[in-house]
């Protein structure tokens, strides 16, 4: 029996993995699970799985779900604070860790199960964006094994050879292509994007995914943190991931290689294939999707994105090419924007404005001018992963931001900060 445990069990990967999970109970053991403050629903899963651990980052919730447990589940330990879940992603009846909490929250726990020489199911983009090469060394230094859930990475992993390393490009390998399937407003007018309510963002139109994930897929920053997130995992840089709006979601990624062949893999558009391959693989396992009809799908379109249109994919582009601590200043201004979105404080156009605007901040420009070798990356993330979230860090970021953009950008209404300049430029230009 494996021993698995779930970080983020409440979210949309925490629930689609328990759901394979429980389609093999005589593979798999659920010895612990975790998420922020959900407790109602925590409650219910503790008592469906009886796991030996369930964790709560927030003590007040950790008191509700005690409560609510009263003594119906003698055997399952209640712990509480973001501590413990580094201490369930590193337990030594854990074999296997899925990491599917949301967002910088989940950096610490997911960098602990790597460190801990765990199979590290990685749906977490945001860890690894922050501190990929921190994430990448811990990884081959501890032998954990990396499995993406990403459903495009695990799709380019799907079409690479076997005995793939972390970080490093298989031989032969010339380009991956990353398929997006361009978001609720794929064909919104550029003019219309700035009347568009968080609602309509989070109607995602073939995945049904958490909020923060499908507002950053109507944005198509999701689509620019999956590319860092393809050149850390497999070793490529910026120009060898091309991305193309793919509407069906049916060919999840492809791969290139130097002969002229490309390997794609197709699936329906469901978190629960590639769970359930990180979960058992190399070997394979059903997983309750349904299977693909391709008589049926009939057309399978391909189209260059709009990235004038969308400009969080720009601006990720600028972050991917120029490396070093720009990413970390795109995931948190981007994390703490699309929840001022999300809270009706900021415009969609916005959240690409206050991006831009941080990128340019006095703040972030004095961090990322210190500009050592990616040796001294580690070095320069550590501090940041000190007591302070980099969320929080974002937050505070924003505070700083506040005077000179985004009041500019609260509500529907033309985006009146948005300033001359490409990103990329604007980006290059915040570096010097
Ligand atoms: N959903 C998808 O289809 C999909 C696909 C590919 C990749 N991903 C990636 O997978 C990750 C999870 O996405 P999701 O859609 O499942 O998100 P979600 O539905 O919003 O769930 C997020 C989970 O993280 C937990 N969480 C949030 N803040 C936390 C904190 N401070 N400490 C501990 N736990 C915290 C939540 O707990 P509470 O419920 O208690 O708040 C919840 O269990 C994201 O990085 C996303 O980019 C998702």
């Amino acid at each position: 029996m494996i021993g698995v445990a779930v970080l983020g069990s409440t979210g949309s990967v925490g629930e689609s993995t328990l759901d394979v999970l429980a389609r093999h109970p005589d593979r798999f053991r659920l010895v612990a699970i975790a998420a922020n403050s959900n407790a109602r629903r925590l409650a219910q899963q503790v008592l469906a799985w009886r796991p030996a651990y369930a964790a709560l980052a927030d003590e007040r919730a950790a008191r509700e779900l005690r409560e609510l447990l009263g003594g119906a589940a003698p055997g399952t330990r209640v712990l509480t604070g973001p501590v413990a879940l580094e201490e369930i992603a590193q337990l030594a009846e854990v074999e296997c860790v899925m990491a599917a909490i949301v967002g910088a929250a989940g950096l610490r726990s997911t960098l602990a199960a790597a460190r801990a020489g765990k199979r590290l199911l990685l749906a977490n983009k945001e860890a690894l964006v922050m501190a990929g090469p921190l994430l990448i060394s811990a990884v081959r230094h501890s032998g954990a094994t990396l499995l993406p859930i990403d459903s495009e990475h695990n799709a380019i992993f799907q079409c690479l050879p076997p005995g793939m390393i972390p970080g490093t490009a298989p031989r032969g390998l010339k380009r991956v292509l990353l398929t997006a399937s361009g978001g609720p407003f794929r064909d919104t007018p550029d003019e219309a994007l700035a009347a568009v309510t968080p609602e309509a963002a989070l109607a995602h139109p073939n995945w049904v995914m958490g909020r923060k994930i499908s507002v950053d897929s109507a944005t198509l920053m999701n689509k620019g943190l999956e590319l860092i997130e393809a050149c850390l995992l497999f070793g490529l840089t910026p120009a060898q991931v091309q991305i193309l709006v793919h509407p069906q979601s049916i060919v999840h990624s492809l791969v290139e290689y130097a002969d002229g062949s490309v390997l794609a893999q197709l699936s329906a558009p469901d978190m629960r294939t590639p769970i359930a391959h990180a979960l058992a693989w190399p070997e394979r396992i059903s997983s309750g999707v349904e299977f693909l009809d391709l008589l049926k799908t009939g057309r399978l379109e391909f189209r260059a994105p709009d990235t004038g249109k969308f400009r969080c994919l720009a601006l990720a582009q600028a972050a991917a090419r120029a490396g070093g601590l720009h990413p970390v200043v795109l995931n948190a201004a981007n994390e703490v924007a699309v929840q001022a979105f999300l809270e009706r404080r900021l415009n969609f156009p916005g959240i690409a404005t206050v991006i831009e605007a941080a990128h340019e901040s006095r703040l972030v420009r004095a961090v990322v001018r210190d500009r050592r070798g990616s040796a001294g990356h580690g070095a320069r993330v550590r501090p940041l992963l000190g007591r302070t979230p980099l969320g929080l860090q974002g937050t505070a970021l924003l505070g700083r931001l506040r005077p000179t953009a985004p009041q500019a950008c609260r509500g529907p209404g033309p985006d009146r900060v948005r300033r001359g300049g490409h990103p990329a430029r604007r980006l290059r230009e915040a570096a010097r």
